[in-house]
């Protein structure tokens, strides 16, 4: 499926050693043609850290999209009703925000976002980010895989050894995994471990 002329909302969280990947996906998807507007949660609009200051990933954001970034609850509610997406991925996912998805919590603007998209029974896609993943969030992700209208981007653990709970998306399979939600499929498989550079040599 053709991306072009989609209404494509990427919502980014606070997992911040992940961003770098992600704009090379939000390139692709506006080379492909796709209208793209960033939504912002409040610690990933907030928190500097190593991985690099918060006000410039948004304004970063800004350039690749030619949209201003959504980064108040009041301006994400409006996904809602003016139907302002045809899909919305959260990209990187929290544990946080994923916890709080899977309760019905909407105390940022990426959830907000996410609970106005869903009220339109579009696809809402999640790539997870998170260390707790086959921990404390396990049954989160479960209870979400089995939830309408709710798509994730196929993830594996990222470092087994090190990091026993952790897993990760494979954010490579963005732009397939937003044309297989736009037709109502889940990209196949959804847990691909290990990931290359993990496999033993
Ligand atoms: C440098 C740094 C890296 C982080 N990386 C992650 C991560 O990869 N996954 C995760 O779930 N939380 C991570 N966190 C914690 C979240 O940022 C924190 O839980 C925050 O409350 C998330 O809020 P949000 O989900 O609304 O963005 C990180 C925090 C910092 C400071």
């Amino acid at each position: 499926m053709s991306l072009s002329g989609k209404k494509i909302g990427i919502a980014f969280t606070g997992s911040f050693c992940t961003f770098h990947k992600i704009f090379t996906q939000l390139e692709q998807l506006v080379n492909e043609g796709a209208e793209v507007n960033t939504i912002f949660s409040d610690s990933s609009q907030k928190i500097d850290s190593r991985f690099g200051k918060a006000e410039e990933f948004i304004k970063k954001a800004e350039e690749i999209t030619g949209n201003p970034a959504i980064l108040k609850i009041e301006t994400a509610e409006p996904i809602g009703p003016r139907k302002l997406f045809d899909i919305l991925a959260i990209i990187p996912c929290t544990g946080n925000t994923l916890a709080k998805l899977a309760t019905g919590i909407t105390d940022t603007p990426v959830l907000m976002a996410a609970k106005a998209h869903l009220r339109n029974e579009r696809p809402l896609l999640i790539a997870l980010s998170t260390n707790d993943a086959l921990g404390m969030n396990m049954k989160n992700i479960g209870y979400l895989m089995n939830a309408k209208n709710i798509y994730f981007v196929p993830f594996g653990q990222d470092n087994p050894q090190a990091k026993p709970n952790s897993m990760i998306a494979h954010t490579e399979k963005l732009v397939p995994s937003i044309a297989g939600a736009l037709e109502g499929k889940q990209l196949q498989p959804i847990i691909s471990s290990p990931f290359e550079d993990q496999k033993p040599k």
